[in-house]
């Protein structure tokens, strides 16, 4: 009983990471047709052996405490960089997602076996906008797609604050991708393969963090992945059946119609819903609960401006 148990909960964090950082789209697998995967597995590898060339900006690295404080609060909240990559940064969890692959986020300190030290901050700078490595390729699973939009401030400060973090001596982490995976990367189920979703030449350029709609829509790129590209909620594509239903986000009445900014922030804050039952874990409140209240007003102003759909078109 136990051992299922651990393996449910097991099942559903690593689901989570997927839904956390891909757009699943609705794709029917064309199973069968050894053909045509044969052929898409062949782009994904293509693809990932890419060398992208997108040049090193310098970074103003700073100790100020505000400076730091701003990269500490990014790497908790809109970042989730703890939740992949560890309590104290040095490496995650294994997470099997049976034939799509397993994979565990490495160490990001400066201590044995972590990334941080081999990296400058340029090239740190550009890994995280870019999601392209040290070495020009893709990174794999880590969602930079999703930190595109942050001026280059925000992303200064984030490096800052990475450097002081303590040096622990963690994991070189694993990715292994399976046939299955890299399938699915091509179909737009699942970002595997990250710098090519980035438009390197043009990054998106969000306004200056406000509690307006218009920032806030930039917030809720990171609740796409599970909600669907027009927030109205629905079976994620593929998930096994113990993972939830991501609710509806829109103000229709099958959505957050009655709901008031005090509802929705007590539940992204604690996960208790306005009617004091307690939402599923899948939901990621371990970053949320950090956002801002600048942040939370800005994502619920965006919320509030969405037409109303009913729940499950995606
Ligand atoms: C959804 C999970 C996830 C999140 C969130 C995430 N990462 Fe990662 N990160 C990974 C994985 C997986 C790898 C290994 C990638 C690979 O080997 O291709 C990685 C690799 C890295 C690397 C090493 C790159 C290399 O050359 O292998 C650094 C540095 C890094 N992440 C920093 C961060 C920072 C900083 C944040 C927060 C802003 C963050 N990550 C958020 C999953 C994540
Ligand atoms: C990893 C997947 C995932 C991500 C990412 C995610 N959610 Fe959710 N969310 C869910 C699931 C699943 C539920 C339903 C949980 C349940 O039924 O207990 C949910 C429920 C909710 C609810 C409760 C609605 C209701 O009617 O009870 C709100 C509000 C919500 N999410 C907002 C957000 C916002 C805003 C974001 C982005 C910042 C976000 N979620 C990101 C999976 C996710």
């Amino acid at each position: 009983m136990r051992i299922v148990t651990e393996q449910a909960k097991s099942t559903t964090r690593s689901w989570k990471l997927v839904g956390m950082r891909s757009a699943l789209v609705l794709a029917v697998v064309a199973a069968g047709a050894a053909t045509y995967a044969g052929v898409r597995i062949a782009e994904f590898e293509t693809s990932m052996k890419r060398v992208y060339d997108v040049p090193l900006r310098p970074v103003q690295r700073s100790t100020d405490p505000a400076v730091l404080a701003r990269g500490e609060h990014l790497a908790r909240s809109l970042g989730g960089c703890f939740t992949c990559h560890g309590q104290n940064l040095g490496g995650g969890r294994v997470e099997k997602m049976g034939p799509l692959g397993q994979i565990q986020a490495p160490n990001i300190t400066s201590g044995k076996q972590g990334m941080l030290a081999a990296y400058g901050d340029a090239e740190l700078a550009r890994l995280l906008k870019h999601g392209v490595r040290r070495d020009g390729t893709s990174v794999r699973f880590m969602p930079s797609q999703d930190y595109s939009w942050w001026p280059d401030s925000d992303i200064d400060a984030l490096i800052s604050y990475l450097r002081t973090v303590p040096p622990v001596d963690g994991t070189p982490g694993v990715v292994e991708l399976g046939l299955l995976g890299k399938l699915f990367d091509r179909l737009g189920m699942v970002a595997f393969d990250v710098a090519r979703r980035i438009d390197h030449e043009n990054l998106p350029q969000a306004p200056p963090p406000s509690e307006s709609a218009q920032y806030g829509a930039y917030i809720a790129r990171l609740c796409q992945g599970c909600h669907g590209e027009k927030l109205s909620g629905g079976r994620i594509p593929g998930t096994p059946s113990e993972i939830p239903e991501p609710s509806n986000l829109t103000p229709h009445e099958t959505g957050l119609k009655d709901w008031t900014f005090a509802d929705f922030d007590k539940l992204m804050r604690t996960g208790i819903r306005k009617d004091g039952s307690k939402l599923h874990p899948f939901m990621p409140t371990d970053n949320t609960k950090h956002f801002s209240d600048t942040e939370m007003k800005a994502l619920w102003a965006f919320l509030r401006s969405l037409p109303p759909i009913p729940r499950g078109n995606r």
